[in-house]
């Protein structure tokens, strides 16, 4: 089926008529349903560890990739054809939003997204405009050509969630300890509130255009939320996030709430409002979905520095997740944070193997 029949949107009374992913593996994992093998998917599988991604960025700055339908389209491609994983994600970055309503920043290489001009005030935040479809056509038009050809592989939409785009935005960069982000969230709770619920809405109209563009499932990444205490989570991060959930909740698609470091946060993470809750490895995924309760799929978690080792330690820790897994409802195997850029592509495309012969049933 190519792009322009298939029907544009989704319907906001629960799943589409015709989602030719409706059955896929990833899909039912998301949902609870009984699947024929553990659906895998990687996060950051569109990237650096990619031969073929280093070549077609060659002279091409990140951010504008991002802005460029036909790159975005075969980048996301590349890891399902080489992989032969379970789901495309969208091929972008958290701070595409941000740029989109005129932030200046950059996200340089080896480094990450920096800010220009960090926001930290009152009249910082004026900086942070609504998010207008408008602004993201290229996104509406990447994730169009993608469905098309896709076909039965589910496209994962994403976005960063309000705490971690306020890390980046308060603190100019990528931080080890949030200073500038925690003195603002404990000095001045009303600014921080302000700050978190225009993120919400920015993010909440990010995903909203991946979805309305079919995207079949979307996930929110909290990447640097394991640094807030849950008190602190529950009172200044989780209402944002959970706006955000409420906001994509009518489409009836997956929504998967993901954080770095969360062991302690992965019951919040769940309430916010998440379908799935992903882990790092440091919590193994029986006892994730024990803090997380009933109701919700787990998606996770090996090590992604288990890949450096020898293939049979790889199989034997892959292993030791699917076991933690068994019991579960529904199980995504993922790794418990992105591929590493110097990840021998061959070893994801033999992990991708031996879970789907493993879990074969
Ligand atoms: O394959 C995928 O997962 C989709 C692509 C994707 C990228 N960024 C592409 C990217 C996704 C899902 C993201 C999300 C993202 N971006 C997060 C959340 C996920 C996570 O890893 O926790 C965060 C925190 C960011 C911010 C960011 N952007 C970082 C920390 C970096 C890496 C800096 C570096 O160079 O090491 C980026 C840049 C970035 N985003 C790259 C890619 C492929 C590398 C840039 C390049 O290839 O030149």
């Amino acid at each position: 089926m190519s792009a322009t029949e298939r029907p544009s949107g989704q319907q906001q009374t629960g799943r589409p008529a015709a989602n030719p992913c409706a059955d896929s593996a990833f899909l039912r994992a998301c949902r609870r349903e009984p699947v024929p093998h553990t659906p895998v998917w990687f996060m950051r599988q569109a990237g650096r560890s990619l031969p073929e991604y280093r070549k077609v960025r060659e002279g091409t700055a990140m951010l504008e990739s991002c802005m460029r339908p036909d790159l975005v389209t075969e980048i996301t491609l590349q890891p399902v054809r080489r992989h032969r994983v379970d789901a495309a994600i969208y091929f972008s970055d958290i701070v595409v939003p941000l740029k989109a309503i005129g932030i200046d920043l950059d996200i340089k290489p080896g480094v990450g997204p920096v800010v220009e001009r960090p926001i930290r005030s009152r009249a910082d935040l004026e900086q942070l405009r609504p998010l207008d479809p408008d602004d993201v056509k290229y996104v509406t038009e990447a994730v169009g050509s993608l469905v098309g050809e896709l076909g039965a592989t589910p496209l994962i939409g994403f976005a960063g969630a309000p705490f971690t785009l306020a890390s980046y935005l308060v603190e100019g960069g990528p931080s080890r300890n949030h200073e500038h982000t925690k003195a603002l969230m404990y000095g001045d709770p009303e600014l921080w509130a302000d700050l978190l619920d225009r993120l919400a809405d920015i993010t909440a109209t990010f995903l909203t255009v991946q979805i309305e563009a079919g995207a079949s499932a979307v996930q929110l990444f909290d990447s640097w939320v394991g640094a807030l205490a849950p008190a602190d989570y529950r009172r200044s991060v989780m209402p944002a996030s959970t706006k955000v959930f409420e906001a994509v909740a009518g489409y009836g698609v997956p929504r998967i709430h993901f954080g770095v470091g969360t062991g302690e946060l992965l019951g919040l993470l769940g309430e916010a409002g998440a379908d799935v809750v992903g882990a790092d490895w440091r919590v193994p995924l029986d006892e994730a979905a024990r803090r997380v309760g009933p109701g919700k799929a787990l998606q996770g978690n090996l090590d992604p520095a288990v890949l450096f080792a020898p293939r049979e330690a790889v199989e034997a820790k892959a292993a030791e997740v699917l076991d933690a897994a068994q019991g579960l409802e529904g199980h995504i195997f993922n790794l418990g944070h992105g591929v590493l850029p110097t990840t021998d592509p061959d070893a994801l495309t033999r992990l991708v193997e031996y879970v789907h012969t493993h879990t074969a049933r």
